[in-house]
């Protein structure tokens, strides 16, 4: 019956998901990227259609398994990320941020090969744009979540950003404690409310840890308060 219950909980909502690392160009054979699995978003999407909810869920590459009942949109970099979140946010009820986006990009790509020199070399980097950042200015009806992975002064930082960002939650990780972060199936999270209240959750799988941040997001939809 409970399981019942929380499938009915999202319907007739729509999710836009972001997933995974973006990666930018330097040359036709070489980019820079960071460490994201995409898995904290994938569960996220999982999960959230489990509980009966329409998800979009735009990823950047990885090795995962595109979740049953998603419609999936693959992008490489942040601004194609950008580009296509842009086009979805109008349509969405709630739109979480977990994709690990580049802060800076090759200012030059080059077309052909980069060839080695005598001597040491330097890249021209240029900001991204900060999507959620973006999304908060001109957000209207959105619930918004955005994570902070963190390795120290991660209340600070996370607080900071939700502010900053203008966002409805944040979702805060250290990736740098032992069972949270990139690669493996757990994670140890702090979500932090709009009021600057927070929740621990203890480690657990990815995917307990998605069902708990969406148990959060229902409750705070419920208060129709944002
Ligand atoms: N984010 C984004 N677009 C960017 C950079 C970040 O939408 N160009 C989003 C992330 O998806 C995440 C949140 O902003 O939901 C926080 O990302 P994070 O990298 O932790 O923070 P930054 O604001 O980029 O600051 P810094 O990396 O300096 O900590
Ligand atoms: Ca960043």
């Amino acid at each position: 019956k409970a399981q019942f219950e929380s499938e009915k909980l999202f319907a007739s909502k729509t999710f836009l998901i972001t997933a995974g690392p973006t990666k930018e160009k330097i040359d036709p054979v070489r980019y820079f990227t960071n460490r994201s699995s995409g898995k904290m978003g994938y569960a996220l999407a999982e999960q959230a259609a489990l509980m009966g909810a329409k998800v979009i869920l735009v990823t950047g590459t990885n090795a995962l398994p595109e979740p049953k009942g998603v419609k999936v949109i693959h992008v490489e970099s942040a601004a194609d990320m950008y580009d296509e979140v842009m086009a979805y946010a109008d349509e969405a009820d709630v739109i979480i941020k977990s994709a690990a986006v580049a802060d800076y990009r090759p200012k030059l790509v080059h077309d052909s090969k980069m060839k080695k020199q005598a001597g040491d070399m330097a890249i021209e980097l240029e900001r991204t744009k900060d999507i959620l950042f973006e999304l908060g200015q001109k957000k209207k009806h959105q619930f918004l979540v955005g994570f902070a992975a963190e390795t120290d002064n991660m209340e600070e930082y996370a607080k900071n950003k939700l502010i900053k960002k203008n966002a409805d939650m944040i979702v805060a990780n250290n990736v740098a404690a032992d069972g949270a972060g990139f690669a493996g199936d757990t994670n140890i999270v702090t979500i932090f409310h709009k009021d600057l209240s927070s929740v621990s959750l203890p480690l657990l799988s990815k995917q307990e840890t998605a069902r708990r941040i969406l148990l959060e997001i229902s409750e705070k939809l419920g208060d129709d308060c944002h």
